[in-house]
């Protein structure tokens, strides 16, 4: 079997674990080894990031594996046919790293971390900052899927009373969250959020979800934390929010266009905190096992884990 390989930003190491894990496959390198000899052979490909024209002239190709959980510019991809199967990554490493950069966020709302950085850079003593317990400090996740449910689950392992949203209903995994589903459990959901996680798949369902609109459903001085996509947020209404006092801050991973513009106004805001979509990177390891495990799957006749259902965008 060939497979064609194009990950972003691997120096080879990647490349390698996978021919060392199939060395029963034909593993071509996107990169260095064009033109491609016998493309008809490729029946699957491994990609982050694949230059628009890569999927083209691969007239046996049947399975994409993601080296992402999300996979919104694969289905936008311009060359990748329509059935062709995508399976993604569930977790590989990201729902713990996701889980602490929640909690970090978290925190610096709870704490008040803004009011005192900005009152360090004026070289001010200022003590009276209110005393919020972790009781009281109410946290929604936006999306119950392989991250946003673990994220829930350990924040409310670190005592949050957290609420979670997803489009079906979903079990709480310890009983305690508050689970809900479906745009008419939207408005309660929101009332009880002063801290917004957003964990939602990129589909035409949540473009654009934190909007002017949903930010009236939080609480006043609520905290924004998007590590989901940046087309999930309308720029323009964070910073009226912002302005207006109705969001009081936001962490921010991902956005629109990535690098993140030189002269983009989120960069100078001084309640916003960005990060470079970093919010949590998938483990080596652990993900090429999952797709060699899905390849082997796949191989035998079975299901793999992850499969993209292209109907619902996620
Ligand atoms: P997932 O397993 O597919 O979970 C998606 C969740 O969103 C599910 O609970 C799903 O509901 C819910 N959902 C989808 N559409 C909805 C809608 N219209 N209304 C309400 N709920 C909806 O995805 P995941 O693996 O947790 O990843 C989530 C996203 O995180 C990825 O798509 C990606 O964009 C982002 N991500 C970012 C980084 C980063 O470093 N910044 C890293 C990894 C992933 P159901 O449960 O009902 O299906
Ligand atoms: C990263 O953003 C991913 O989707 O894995």
């Amino acid at each position: 079997m060939s497979i064609l390989y194009y990950c972003k930003g691997d120096d080879g190491q990647v490349l390698q674990s996978f021919r060392q894990h199939l060395p029963g496959h034909r593993i071509i390198d996107w990169n260095s080894e064009r033109p491609l000899t016998a493309p008809e052979q490729i029946t699957a490909a491994i990609v982050w990031m694949p230059p628009d024209e890569f999927f083209e002239n691969l007239p046996a190709l049947k399975q994409v594996y993601a080296f992402s959980a999300g996979v919104d510019q694969l289905l936008q991809h311009p060359s990748l046919p329509k059935d062709v199967a995508i399976i993604r990554l569930l977790d590989a490493g990201m729902a713990l790293q996701m889980a602490e950069y929640a909690l970090y966020g978290t925190l610096h709302f709870q704490r008040q971390m803004g009011l005192l950085r900005k009152a360090q850079a004026r070289h001010e003593w200022v003590c009276e900052v209110k005393a919020n317990a972790t009781a009281d400090t109410r946290i929604g996740v936006l999306g119950a899927g392989a991250l946003g449910l673990q994220v829930a689950t350990r924040l409310s392992l670190n005592g949050y009373p957290v609420s979670c949203w997803s489009r079906s209903a979903r079990q709480s995994p310890d009983g305690r969250m508050t689970m809900l589903h479906g745009d008419e459990a939207m408005p309660e959901f929101l009332a009880n959020s002063q801290v917004l996680v957003c964990l939602l798949p990129m589909t035409e369902a949540t473009r654009g979800i934190l909007n002017q609109q949903l930010f009236s459903g939080l609480p006043r001085g609520a905290f924004l934390i998007n590590p989901g996509r940046g087309d999930h947020l309308v720029d323009d209404d964070l910073l009226s929010a912002l302005a207006s006092g109705q969001l009081s801050g936001a962490l921010l991973d991902v956005f629109s266009v990535e690098p993140l513009p030189e002269d983009h106004p989120f960069w100078d805001h001084p309640d916003i905190l960005i990060t470079p979509h970093v919010a949590a990177q998938s483990l080596e390891e652990e993900s090429v096992r999952q797709i060699v495990d899905n390849i082997e799957a796949i191989e035998r006749g079975k299901l793999p884990s992850g499969l993209v259902d292209r109907q619902s965008g996620y």
